[in-house]
């Protein structure tokens, strides 16, 4: 279960433009008590492993102590952490760390600042790879998230393998989803065309996490890069994900729009598993984002 505790972002990426003007109430948002009540009922369920995201998870405050009593849940396997990166302190990395924090996925999808600026409008791509640095030294697994779009280069795929030169970490390239803010072209055939022309590639069947990404090595490099295409190789047949909104909107997919309101179940913690459970049958079974943009706003969602 992918848990978004806030759709603001303190970042503007192009593909996600978060409409600021329809931001969520914070009196909606649900309190970490009231989400922790969500994540009880969801081990019930047989869900073990849960994904901390946004808009901005870092923003919120308290969230490394909502992580904390994630983990100390009874039957909680796995709690993992996708960020921007660029909020960390040291010392924040430090208490994930030492909380157990089973992975944290930076999005970076340039190593070049004056292109990271054009695509997040942010400035601050040196200290998120700083953060990422001390994140990897402590011992926290790190995977990168690097969106691939129609702007994408073969130059700048070859510029984020430094990233994995000699460290362990999974660069992993996501094919744009048109969802309602994001355009619908992306390289990512071409992408992998190149890629295995140029590169011999060697299939790494380890399963690294719980995603679709398909990893491999590459000679002389420490780390495995992975392709997510959640268009040109749909893979809705394998998708165990469910997803809820800070506002407690349990979403099945990302394409589909229909969900449930948590909201009027949580002074009821039977009937919130009830409703769970029921709505989970109801996953659809595939997206159609072949044939048309979700209108689903990723900044509340959060991947
Ligand atoms: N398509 C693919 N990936 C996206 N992300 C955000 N928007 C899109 C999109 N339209 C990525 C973010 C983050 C991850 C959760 O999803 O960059 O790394």
């Amino acid at each position: 279960m992918r848990i978004s505790l806030t759709d603001r972002c303190n970042y503007a990426c192009y593909y996600c433009k978060p409409d600021i003007a329809k931001h969520l109430c914070h009196s909606d948002i649900l309190t970490y008590e009231q989400l922790l009540d969500i994540c009880r009922c969801a081990v019930l369920l047989g869900i073990t492993r849960f994904k901390i995201t946004g808009g901005e998870p870092t923003l919120r405050k308290g969230y490394i102590g909502f992580i904390r009593r994630l983990k100390e849940l009874d039957g909680v396997e796995q709690v993992t952490l996708t960020t921007n990166g660029s909020l960390f302190s040291f010392s924040d990395l430090d208490e994930l760390k030492k909380i157990g924090i089973d992975c944290i996925n930076f999005s970076i999808d340039t190593l070049d600042e004056s292109e990271y600026l054009k695509i997040c409008k942010m400035n601050n791509l040196e200290k998120v790879l700083l953060n990422l640095e001390y994140a990897y030294k402590i011992g926290i697994a790190v995977k990168v998230n690097c969106v691939v779009d129609n702007l994408f280069s073969f130059s700048r795929f070859e510029s984020m393998l430094e990233l994995i030169q000699d460290k362990k970490i999974a660069l992993r390239f996501i094919e744009l989803m048109p969802l309602k803010n994001s355009d619908r072209n992306t390289k990512m055939d071409e992408l992998i065309e190149y890629v295995q022309k140029n590169y011999t590639l060697n299939a790494y069947d380890e399963k690294l996490g719980n995603g679709p990404a398909h990893y491999y090595k590459i000679t002389d490099y420490q780390g495995y890069i992975g392709f997510i295409e959640a268009l040109h190789n749909k893979f809705c047949q394998d998708c165990n994900r469910i997803r809820l909104s800070s506002v407690g909107q349990l979403k099945l997919c990302l394409f589909h729009m229909d969900g449930v309101d948590l909201k009027p179940y949580l002074d009821n913690l039977s009937e919130l598993e009830k409703v769970m459970r029921e709505w989970i049958f109801k996953k659809p079974k595939e997206h159609h984002f072949e044939k048309e943009n979700s209108s689903t706003v990723m900044n509340e969602i959060g991947g």
